[in-house]
């Protein structure tokens, strides 16, 4: 696709009406080049693999600079061998760690590490940050890096499963803003990614099914074999399956990676708002930091998700049976179908403000048989109240027997 294709309208005047007098009229367009890999590699920080120093532009021979943006808990844990890896290669961090968790995306940090780095009096273009942690992480360091003298070069390590199929794999960045989610944030490529699923043998396991939720969020949208193999296997898709990288785990997060990829590459600055990779994330950015006790992320998607499957069947989109499964496989993964602070109201609410991050219409993405997603922008809230008693029947236990009523309901 070229980038002509891509947006035709930025090579038009927006104004056709006007007179342009000549020499007092100029008209400016340029393409914005980006590319970025994303590898798995087992082994990142064992000191015969170059790919993490080349990564920060160390051969081993000279002495090389870095920003090292580094999670607490992944520095407890991986501190000692990130320090040992970067002495091998004679690379000379600058450390950073921050909290892992919401907390940490918020301004005042981005504030501190654009202090820090000004401290070390990083050069713009030869040296790089370095984020090594979980989504919040990566969020936050993208974001300072983002706009630290306009941007500068980072290299993104994630180090959880939502970061490692997810947060790490795309260009945004962000922080929270009034209890809202990622109010702030910003486009901007890392120049590489580098997943090391050992990382995930350390993961707590409530965060190894935070992650799972943004792979069946795939898996829903755009992938249907990678819901059957997660149908297969999820309840055995624990840290250390991932860690240990048997063929099935690995299929898993490669589907996830791709598929995720697909989406993202051709529309990389969502010039184009009807995104199925907002699947679950409708309501849930309204909603995610109100709730008490808090919810993660892939929580507050996989509740988001539910009502959406609700929403799609009560619809004629979604047959009883593949409701039935994609509730099943959310709850299977240890996710949940509901919380108090997903109410009717505040759900109304929640759809309100997605309208203004989409532009003026709703563009809610819903399955339409699994693995397919088709956008909808008529969403009423009466529809909203009976996807959410559906899936309260359906969490109950009594699923099957409130088949929300509407005239193209299918079973
Ligand atoms: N930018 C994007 O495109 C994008 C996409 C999806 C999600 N996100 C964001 O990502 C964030 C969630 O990311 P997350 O789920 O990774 O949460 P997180 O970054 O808060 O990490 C979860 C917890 O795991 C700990 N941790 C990290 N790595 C570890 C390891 N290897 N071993 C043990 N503990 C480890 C962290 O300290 C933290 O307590 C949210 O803020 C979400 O908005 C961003
Ligand atoms: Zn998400």
């Amino acid at each position: 696709m070229t980038a002509e294709t891509l947006s035709p309208d930025i090579l038009k005047p927006v104004w056709t009406d006007l007179p342009r007098l000549p020499g007092l009229n100029w008209r400016v367009h340029a393409w914005q080049r980006v590319g970025y890999e994303v590898s798995v590699v087992r082994g990142l920080l064992s000191p015969d693999d170059p790919t993490l120093a080349h990564a920060c532009g160390a051969d081993g021979t000279a002495v090389k600079r870095c920003f090292v943006v580094v999670d607490e808990t992944v520095d407890s844990l991986y501190g000692e061998a990130l320090h040992d890896y970067f002495t091998a290669w004679r690379i000379e961090p600058e450390w950073h760690s921050v909290p892992g968790g919401e907390d940490s995306k918020e301004l005042d940090h981005v504030v501190e590490m654009t202090d820090a780095m000004m401290r070390m009096g990083i050069l713009r273009r030869s040296e790089r940050v370095v984020a090594v942690g979980g989504g919040a992480c990566l969020d936050l360091a993208g974001m300072t890096a983002s706009l630290y003298r306009r941007g500068v070069p980072y290299v993104r390590v994630p180090t959880t499963l939502l970061g490692q199929v997810d947060a790490g794999v795309g260009v945004k960045t962000g922080i929270n803003h009034g209890n809202h989610k990622n109010r702030l944030g910003t486009y901007y490529a890392p120049e590489t990614t580098l997943i090391d699923p050992e990382f995930l043998r350390t993961v707590e396991p409530r965060h190894i099914t935070n992650g799972l939720a943004e792979i069946i969020k795939m898996a829903l949208v755009v992938d249907p074999a990678l819901f059957s193999l997660l149908e297969r296997s999820v309840p055995g898709l624990d840290a250390d399956a991932f860690a240990d990288g048997g063929p099935l785990p690995v299929e898993v997060i490669s589907r996830a990676i791709a598929g995720m990829l697909d989406e993202l590459e051709p529309n990389l600055w969502e010039t184009v708002l009807e995104r199925a990779v907002d699947y679950g994330h409708t309501f849930s950015p309204s909603l995610e930091l109100l709730a008490d006790p808090p919810l993660l992320h892939g929580e507050a998607v996989a509740i988001d998700m539910a009502v959406c499957v609700a929403l799609a069947h009560g619809r004629g989109m979604l047959s009883l049976h593949d409701t039935e499964r994609a509730l099943g496989l959310i709850r299977a993964a240890g996710l949940p179908l509901t919380d108090p602070v997903f109410t009717a109201d505040l759900l109304t609410g929640a759809l309100a403000d997605a309208v203004k991050h989409r532009d003026g219409l709703q563009r809610v993405p819903l399955t339409s048989g699994i693995g397919r997603a088709d956008f909808v922008n008529d969403i009423t809230p009466r529809e909203i109240t009976r996807a959410l008693e559906f899936v309260a029947s359906y969490a109950e236990g009594a699923h099957g027997v409130r088949v929300p009523e509407s005239e193209g309901a299918a079973s």
